[in-house]
Protein backbone atom coordinates (compact mmCIF):
# COMPACT_ATOMS: atom_id res chain seq x y z
CA UNK A 1 0.00 0.00 0.00
CA UNK A 2 1.22 3.35 -0.31
CA UNK A 3 0.69 6.14 1.45
CA UNK A 4 0.99 9.69 0.42
CA UNK A 5 1.06 11.04 3.89
CA UNK A 6 4.82 9.98 4.07
CA UNK A 7 5.77 12.28 1.09
CA UNK A 8 7.25 15.56 1.25
CA UNK A 9 8.05 18.45 -1.66
CA UNK A 10 9.02 16.52 -4.26
CA UNK A 11 9.56 13.14 -2.86
CA UNK A 12 8.31 10.13 -4.57
CA UNK A 13 5.13 7.97 -2.55
CA UNK A 14 6.82 4.98 -1.06
CA UNK A 15 4.97 2.50 1.68
CA UNK A 16 4.76 3.95 5.24
CA UNK A 17 6.86 0.61 6.58
CA UNK A 18 9.55 2.06 3.79
CA UNK A 19 9.18 6.00 5.03
CA UNK A 20 9.69 4.62 8.93
CA UNK A 21 13.02 2.46 8.06
CA UNK A 22 14.24 5.52 6.26
CA UNK A 23 13.20 7.62 9.03
CA UNK A 24 14.37 6.14 11.84
CA UNK A 25 17.98 5.97 10.23
CA UNK A 26 18.17 9.24 9.56
CA UNK A 27 17.37 9.93 13.42
CA UNK A 28 19.87 7.47 14.69
CA UNK A 29 22.55 9.20 12.49
CA UNK A 30 21.19 12.88 14.02
CA UNK A 31 21.18 10.97 17.31
CA UNK A 32 24.74 10.07 16.66
CA UNK A 33 26.25 13.72 16.63
CA UNK A 34 24.21 14.63 20.20
CA UNK A 35 27.28 14.13 22.48
CA UNK A 36 29.51 16.51 20.24
CA UNK A 37 31.11 19.25 22.71
CA UNK A 38 31.54 21.93 19.99
CA UNK A 39 27.83 22.74 19.43
CA UNK A 40 28.45 24.39 15.64
CA UNK A 41 30.30 20.98 14.66
CA UNK A 42 27.64 19.57 16.02
CA UNK A 43 24.95 21.81 14.28
CA UNK A 44 27.19 21.23 11.03
CA UNK A 45 27.16 17.71 10.88
CA UNK A 46 23.35 17.13 12.05
CA UNK A 47 22.53 20.09 9.26
CA UNK A 48 24.21 18.04 6.68
CA UNK A 49 22.88 14.61 7.52
CA UNK A 50 19.62 15.99 7.37
CA UNK A 51 20.27 17.52 4.03
CA UNK A 52 21.99 14.49 2.94
CA UNK A 53 19.54 12.34 3.50
CA UNK A 54 16.49 14.26 2.34
CA UNK A 55 18.40 14.54 -1.03
CA UNK A 56 19.30 10.68 -0.91
CA UNK A 57 15.40 9.81 -0.30
CA UNK A 58 13.93 12.58 -2.60
CA UNK A 59 15.66 11.56 -5.73
CA UNK A 60 15.53 7.73 -4.71
CA UNK A 61 19.50 7.39 -5.60
CA UNK A 62 20.09 4.67 -6.83
CA UNK A 63 23.33 2.53 -5.45
CA UNK A 64 24.88 2.20 -8.59
CA UNK A 65 24.60 6.74 -8.82
CA UNK A 66 26.21 7.02 -5.33
CA UNK A 67 29.32 4.72 -6.60
CA UNK A 68 29.50 7.02 -9.66
CA UNK A 69 29.52 9.87 -6.94
CA UNK A 70 32.37 7.97 -4.97
CA UNK A 71 34.09 7.95 -8.24
CA UNK A 72 33.60 11.44 -9.62
CA UNK A 73 35.15 12.66 -6.02
CA UNK A 74 37.67 10.07 -6.19
CA UNK A 75 38.75 11.77 -9.12
CA UNK A 76 38.40 15.47 -8.08
CA UNK A 77 40.68 14.90 -5.38
CA UNK A 78 43.62 12.33 -7.58
CA UNK A 79 43.51 15.84 -9.42
CA UNK A 80 43.74 18.45 -7.15
CA UNK A 81 47.68 19.33 -6.14
CA UNK A 82 48.95 22.65 -4.88
CA UNK A 83 48.36 24.16 -8.06
CA UNK A 84 45.06 22.23 -9.12
CA UNK A 85 41.91 22.78 -7.02
CA UNK A 86 39.11 21.08 -8.56
CA UNK A 87 37.27 21.05 -5.32
CA UNK A 88 36.66 24.97 -5.24
CA UNK A 89 35.96 24.26 -9.06
CA UNK A 90 33.19 21.99 -7.74
CA UNK A 91 32.07 24.48 -5.33
CA UNK A 92 32.07 27.07 -8.06
CA UNK A 93 29.96 25.29 -10.78
CA UNK A 94 27.62 24.42 -7.99
CA UNK A 95 26.80 28.43 -7.16
CA UNK A 96 28.13 26.82 -3.63
CA UNK A 97 31.47 29.39 -3.47
CA UNK A 98 28.91 31.96 -4.34
CA UNK A 99 26.39 30.92 -1.91
CA UNK A 100 28.90 31.12 1.02
CA UNK A 101 29.92 34.58 -0.41
CA UNK A 102 26.10 36.06 -0.41
CA UNK A 103 25.72 34.51 3.56
CA UNK A 104 28.88 36.00 4.59
CA UNK A 105 28.48 39.32 2.71
CA UNK A 106 25.32 40.65 3.71
CA UNK A 107 24.69 43.94 1.77
CA UNK A 108 24.93 46.84 4.07
CA UNK A 109 23.81 50.42 3.03
CA UNK A 110 25.49 51.05 -0.61
CA UNK A 111 28.56 48.67 0.18
CA UNK A 112 30.10 47.61 -3.50
CA UNK A 113 29.08 43.99 -3.72
CA UNK A 114 31.23 40.78 -3.22
CA UNK A 115 32.04 38.47 -5.48
CA UNK A 116 33.80 35.07 -6.04
CA UNK A 117 37.75 34.97 -5.18
CA UNK A 118 38.71 32.48 -7.91
CA UNK A 119 42.17 30.42 -7.99
CA UNK A 120 44.17 32.92 -9.92
CA UNK A 121 45.10 35.30 -6.87
CA UNK A 122 48.74 35.71 -5.80
CA UNK A 123 49.66 37.55 -2.85
CA UNK A 124 53.22 38.62 -4.42
CA UNK A 125 52.11 40.93 -6.76
CA UNK A 126 54.22 43.91 -7.77
CA UNK A 127 53.19 47.81 -6.22
CA UNK A 128 52.37 50.31 -9.45
CA UNK A 129 51.98 53.69 -8.35
CA UNK A 130 48.56 55.65 -9.37
CA UNK A 131 48.62 55.76 -12.67
CA UNK A 132 51.05 53.01 -13.25
CA UNK A 133 50.51 49.49 -15.94
CA UNK A 134 49.55 46.20 -14.60
CA UNK A 135 49.75 44.86 -17.38
CA UNK A 136 53.44 43.81 -17.32
CA UNK A 137 53.53 42.92 -20.83
CA UNK A 138 50.49 40.83 -20.85
CA UNK A 139 49.01 40.74 -24.65
CA UNK A 140 45.12 43.20 -24.48
CA UNK A 141 43.97 45.80 -25.56
CA UNK A 142 44.90 48.72 -22.84
CA UNK A 143 42.05 50.05 -20.63
CA UNK A 144 42.25 52.77 -18.46
CA UNK A 145 39.98 52.35 -15.13
CA UNK A 146 39.70 55.08 -12.58
CA UNK A 147 37.35 55.46 -9.56
CA UNK A 148 37.26 56.34 -5.93
CA UNK A 149 36.98 54.73 -2.86
CA UNK A 150 34.57 55.87 -0.31
CA UNK A 151 32.82 54.19 3.20
CA UNK A 152 29.26 53.85 3.58
CA UNK A 153 28.58 57.76 4.86
CA UNK A 154 30.31 59.21 1.84
CA UNK A 155 33.67 60.11 2.89
CA UNK A 156 36.39 59.17 1.10
CA UNK A 157 39.07 56.15 2.05
CA UNK A 158 42.56 57.81 1.21
CA UNK A 159 45.33 54.85 0.69
CA UNK A 160 42.88 52.01 0.71
CA UNK A 161 45.51 48.79 -0.99
CA UNK A 162 43.38 48.12 -4.31
CA UNK A 163 44.88 44.72 -5.50
CA UNK A 164 43.85 44.02 -9.28
CA UNK A 165 44.33 41.11 -11.35
CA UNK A 166 43.32 39.52 -14.76
CA UNK A 167 43.38 37.52 -17.88
CA UNK A 168 45.19 38.92 -20.69
CA UNK A 169 43.70 39.01 -24.50
CA UNK A 170 44.11 35.05 -24.72
CA UNK A 171 41.98 34.34 -21.61
CA UNK A 172 45.28 32.84 -19.44
CA UNK A 173 46.69 34.30 -16.08
CA UNK A 174 50.42 35.03 -15.39
CA UNK A 175 50.04 31.85 -13.30
CA UNK A 176 49.07 29.73 -16.05
CA UNK A 177 52.01 30.04 -17.94
CA UNK A 178 54.66 27.82 -16.68
CA UNK A 179 57.92 30.71 -17.68
CA UNK A 180 57.16 32.35 -14.50
CA UNK A 181 56.07 35.50 -15.72
CA UNK A 182 53.81 38.33 -13.33
CA UNK A 183 51.92 39.94 -15.21
CA UNK A 184 48.30 40.87 -15.33
CA UNK A 185 48.28 41.45 -11.54
CA UNK A 186 49.59 44.52 -9.33
CA UNK A 187 48.10 46.73 -6.10
CA UNK A 188 48.07 50.03 -6.01
CA UNK A 189 47.05 52.66 -3.28
CA UNK A 190 44.10 55.38 -2.96
CA UNK A 191 45.58 58.91 -2.84
CA UNK A 192 44.53 61.23 0.05
CA UNK A 193 40.81 61.75 -2.03
CA UNK A 194 40.14 58.25 -2.21
CA UNK A 195 41.36 58.16 -5.97
CA UNK A 196 42.84 55.35 -7.95
CA UNK A 197 43.44 55.01 -11.37
CA UNK A 198 45.52 53.05 -13.27
CA UNK A 199 46.42 50.93 -16.90
CA UNK A 200 44.76 47.01 -17.45
CA UNK A 201 43.83 45.69 -19.99
CA UNK A 202 40.62 45.51 -21.52
CA UNK A 203 38.88 42.08 -19.88
CA UNK A 204 38.28 38.64 -21.95
CA UNK A 205 36.38 35.71 -21.50
CA UNK A 206 37.98 32.45 -20.58
CA UNK A 207 37.12 29.30 -19.31
CA UNK A 208 37.90 27.81 -16.25
CA UNK A 209 39.86 24.42 -15.97
CA UNK A 210 37.55 22.13 -17.80
CA UNK A 211 39.88 19.49 -18.91
CA UNK A 212 38.97 17.53 -15.45
CA UNK A 213 35.98 15.85 -13.70
CA UNK A 214 34.23 19.59 -13.02
CA UNK A 215 34.77 19.46 -16.94
CA UNK A 216 32.94 16.31 -17.43
CA UNK A 217 29.87 17.69 -15.13
CA UNK A 218 29.55 20.88 -17.26
CA UNK A 219 30.32 18.51 -20.28
CA UNK A 220 27.52 16.30 -19.66
CA UNK A 221 25.08 18.80 -18.16
CA UNK A 222 24.98 20.82 -21.47
CA UNK A 223 26.77 23.87 -19.44
CA UNK A 224 29.18 26.31 -21.09
CA UNK A 225 32.80 26.74 -18.95
CA UNK A 226 32.82 30.20 -20.18
CA UNK A 227 33.57 32.84 -17.33
CA UNK A 228 32.10 36.31 -17.90
CA UNK A 229 34.88 39.18 -19.07
CA UNK A 230 35.88 40.36 -15.58
CA UNK A 231 38.51 42.43 -13.34
CA UNK A 232 39.33 40.92 -9.99
CA UNK A 233 39.81 43.16 -7.42
CA UNK A 234 40.69 43.19 -3.63
CA UNK A 235 40.43 46.43 -1.76
CA UNK A 236 41.21 46.78 2.07
CA UNK A 237 41.61 49.50 4.51
CA UNK A 238 41.73 49.89 8.14
CA UNK A 239 38.40 49.58 9.96
CA UNK A 240 36.63 48.30 6.68
CA UNK A 241 35.54 45.26 5.49
CA UNK A 242 37.88 43.94 3.58
CA UNK A 243 35.88 43.53 -0.37
CA UNK A 244 37.19 40.51 -3.11
CA UNK A 245 34.73 41.54 -6.14
CA UNK A 246 35.41 41.51 -9.67
CA UNK A 247 34.12 44.38 -12.49
CA UNK A 248 31.90 42.80 -15.46
CA UNK A 249 31.66 44.47 -18.96
CA UNK A 250 28.33 45.64 -20.22
CA UNK A 251 27.20 44.13 -23.24
CA UNK A 252 28.89 40.94 -22.71
CA UNK A 253 26.97 37.85 -24.02
CA UNK A 254 28.08 35.71 -20.85
CA UNK A 255 26.97 38.12 -18.09
CA UNK A 256 23.61 35.73 -17.86
CA UNK A 257 25.55 32.20 -18.17
CA UNK A 258 29.24 32.93 -16.25
CA UNK A 259 29.71 29.43 -15.24
CA UNK A 260 30.27 30.27 -11.66
CA UNK A 261 27.37 32.70 -10.96
CA UNK A 262 29.77 35.09 -9.80
CA UNK A 263 28.01 38.40 -11.69
CA UNK A 264 26.28 41.03 -10.15
CA UNK A 265 24.02 43.81 -11.96
CA UNK A 266 25.83 46.67 -9.72
CA UNK A 267 28.88 45.28 -10.81
CA UNK A 268 28.52 45.68 -14.51
CA UNK A 269 30.02 48.64 -15.84
CA UNK A 270 30.51 50.44 -19.20
CA UNK A 271 33.78 50.01 -20.72
CA UNK A 272 33.90 52.88 -23.17
CA UNK A 273 35.97 52.30 -26.46
CA UNK A 274 38.33 55.06 -28.17
CA UNK A 275 39.42 54.37 -31.50
CA UNK A 276 43.30 54.97 -32.76
CA UNK A 277 44.16 58.50 -32.52
CA UNK A 278 42.39 59.56 -29.39
CA UNK A 279 44.59 60.62 -26.77
CA UNK A 280 44.64 58.90 -23.38
CA UNK A 281 43.95 60.69 -20.36
CA UNK A 282 47.11 60.42 -18.73
CA UNK A 283 49.18 61.34 -22.37
CA UNK A 284 50.33 57.29 -22.46
CA UNK A 285 51.60 57.13 -25.90
CA UNK A 286 49.51 54.26 -27.22
CA UNK A 287 51.52 53.43 -30.40
CA UNK A 288 48.38 53.86 -32.70
CA UNK A 289 46.39 51.22 -30.29
CA UNK A 290 42.71 52.02 -29.38
CA UNK A 291 42.32 51.85 -25.98
CA UNK A 292 38.70 51.45 -23.10
CA UNK A 293 37.98 53.45 -19.89
CA UNK A 294 36.28 52.31 -17.42
CA UNK A 295 34.92 54.17 -14.20
CA UNK A 296 34.96 51.76 -10.91
CA UNK A 297 33.88 53.47 -7.82
CA UNK A 298 34.32 51.01 -4.65
CA UNK A 299 32.06 51.41 -1.37
CA UNK A 300 33.59 49.72 2.02
CA UNK A 301 31.02 48.60 4.57
CA UNK A 302 32.50 48.89 8.27
CA UNK A 303 34.53 46.13 9.19
CA UNK A 304 32.09 44.85 12.01
CA UNK A 305 28.66 45.10 9.87
C1 LIG B 1 38.32 33.33 -11.81
O1 LIG B 1 37.65 34.27 -11.89
O2 LIG B 1 39.48 33.55 -12.00
C2 LIG B 1 37.76 31.96 -11.51
C3 LIG B 1 36.76 31.84 -10.58
C4 LIG B 1 36.25 30.60 -10.29
C5 LIG B 1 36.74 29.47 -10.94
C6 LIG B 1 37.76 29.61 -11.89
C7 LIG B 1 38.26 30.86 -12.18
FE1 LIG C 1 39.09 35.48 -13.08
Amino acid sequence: MTDTSHTSGSRPAVLAEQSAVEETLTRNVLRSFENCTDPRLKQLMQGLVTHLHAFIRDVRLTEAEWNRAIEFLTATGHITDDKRQEFILLSDVLGASMQTINVNNEAYMNATEATVFGPYFVDDAPEVAIGGDIAGGAPGQPCWVEGTVWDTDGNPVPGARIEVWEADEDGFYDVQYTDGRVAGRAYLFADQDGNYNFWGLTPTPYPIPHDGPVGQILEATGRSPMRASHLHFMVTASGKRTLVTHIFVSGDHLLKSDTVFGVKESLIKDFVEHPPGVPAPDGRDLDGQGWVHTRFDIVLAPENA
